[in-house]
């Protein structure tokens, strides 16, 4: 059982003391508790709460970079006119890519669902949306990916890089190729919906 934090009196050392001591998981566990307050206690939660960023920095109160929230919209503008609903299957870009009677007008692999995506991500073709999309600082000559140039003009690329980076995870970010991402490597990643 994780003890609450001390109640009595306002904010003070007592109070960034238990803060500190005690770990993480066990605060947020305490966070959605309910805080059964008698008569006359501070009402300590709040307080805590607005604590928290103080101690453990932003990372509290950062929000998580999503799929839904963040990745599609990006996709959406930089992607989706090249791996969209008319684009081929990746079974069928596979099948016909070097075939010269096949042409896909430019477009690459469809990937226009959160799962479809995933393939690329951390499925069976793991680690080719990080491999594609590099900016060179990953790579072993540094040279960039063929889909970083997509994510816009040179001012913005690399904000835009970054939320990718940061929605599959930080040191998840590998630049191999596809079956070449340990187990490990590929668990790491977070890719969150
Ligand atoms: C102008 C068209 C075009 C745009 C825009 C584009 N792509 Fe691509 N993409 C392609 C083509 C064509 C391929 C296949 C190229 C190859 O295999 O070398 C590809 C391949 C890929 C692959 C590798 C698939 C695989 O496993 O072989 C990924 C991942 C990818 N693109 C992601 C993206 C992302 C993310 C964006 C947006 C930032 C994007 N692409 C924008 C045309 C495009």
């Amino acid at each position: 059982m994780t003890r609450g934090p001390p109640r009595a009196g306002l904010p003070g050392v007592a109070l960034l003391t238990w803060i500190i001591d005690t770990p993480r998981p066990a605060i947020e566990r305490w966070q959605q508790s309910d805080s059964s307050l008698s008569q006359g206690e501070t009402p300590v939660k709040p307080t805590i709460l607005a604590l928290l960023p103080l101690v453990f920095g932003p990372a509290v109160s950062a929000q998580e970079v999503t799929y839904t929230q963040h990745i599609r919209p990006l996709w959406e503008d930089k992607c989706e006119r090249c791996h969209g609903a008319s684009a081929p299957t990746y079974e069928r870009f596979v099948k016909f890519r070097d075939d010269p009677t096949v042409d896909f007008d430019g477009k690459g692999p469809r990937m226009d669902t959160y799962e479809g995506f995933l393939f690329f991500v951390n499925g069976p073709q793991a680690g080719a949306l990080m491999r594609m999309l590099d900016d060179g600082s990953h790579t072993a000559d540094g040279a960039a990916g063929s889909m970083y140039r997509h994510l816009g003009r040179a001012s913005e690329r690399k904000e835009k890089l970054q939320i990718f980076k940061q929605w599959v995870g930080e040191g998840a970010w590998v630049v191999k190729k596809p079956g070449e991402l340990s187990k490990e490597e590929v668990q790491r990643i977070k890719a969150a919906k």
